[in-house]
């Protein structure tokens, strides 16, 4: 056995493994040494639907988490787990879209390569992500953790677990582009308490993000052309089947144009 994770095995471990730090850990690792190695390997099992996760947070019913105010250090710290509980589950969703996905018959074997490159580093982005945000709730005296969270960004991507193109709709083009709706407001709020550090980490997310949305947009496409279906019409349908939350404005028209999902994907979705 080589001292290297094979994609496959790496991913697996991502998602096996309950530690959020030595998890984001694990993402940064598959992704420098798919970078060296390129080596794709195989599964001997499908990858568990529920991801290995810490005993805290404790997931409850999305309304039962509190929404604070950001005048607050303590809201703020509220906010930041948040986003950190979403950056953790973004992790196991890029690991997941390799280890369900990489062998899908929608997706041709030459082609594999160029799938394991673009998902390993959105890995390693949503890995970097979750550790800065951990380290600024370490400076506002907090913990990944602390906070109660729910697990309804989870269970809206497995509700995909079977459809390759359902996934790539569902996970970055409906959930990953809605984060681009929200961030710029919290990061106007954030700027008006005056927390520019956590400021200067949502404005990196962010940009980043907006990849996120691009590769999931260009997977999306090629199964669309592999289908010989209008991407469109195949995202209405995927999304009307699959997703039980709404489609709903203010969208980030500019920041979704820029990660190629033009408003004919996601407004027809709008019910009024
Ligand atoms: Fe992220
Ligand atoms: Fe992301």
């Amino acid at each position: 056995m080589p001292d290297y994770l094979t994609a496959c095995i790496g991913a697996y471990t991502i998602l096996t493994t309950a530690d959020p730090i030595v998890k984001a850990k694990a993402a940064r690792h598959l992704r420098a040494d798919w970078v060296e190695y390129a080596d794709i390997g195989t599964l001997p099992e499908p990858p568990p639907k529920q991801p290995a996760r810490p005993a805290k947070p404790r997931l409850v019913a999305p309304n039962e988490v509190a929404r604070r105010g950001l005048g607050t250090e303590k809201g703020r710290g509220a906010l930041l787990h948040a986003i950190a509980h979403i950056e953790l589950n973004a992790i196991d969703l890029a690991a997941d879209m390799i280890a369900r996905f990489w062998d899908d018959p929608l997706l041709a074997p030459e082609d594999r390569h160029d799938f394991i490159s673009d998902w390993s580093s959105v890995c390693d982005d949503e890995a970097r992500h979750f550790i800065l945000l951990q380290d600024r709730l370490e400076q506002l005296g907090m913990t990944y953790g602390d906070c109660l969270a729910h697990n309804g960004l989870w269970n809206a991507a497995m509700d995909t677990c079977e459809n390759f193109q359902a996934r790539l709709a569902i996970a970055p083009l409906v959930l990953e582009a809605r984060g681009l709706d929200v961030t710029p407001g919290m990061i106007t709020k954030l700027t008006q308490a005056r927390d520019m550090q956590s400021v200067e980490i949502l404005e990196v997310i962010y940009n980043e993000e907006i990849g996120h949305v691009k590769i999931g947009a260009k997977w999306f496409q090629y199964v669309a052309q592999k289908l010989d279906e209008s991407p469109q019409t195949l995202f209405h349908n995927l999304v009307r089947q699959h997703y039980k939350g709404r489609i709903k404005p203010p969208f980030n028209v500019q920041a979704r144009t820029l990660a190629g999902l033009c408003e004919e994907y996601y407004v027809p979705l709008v019910k009024l």
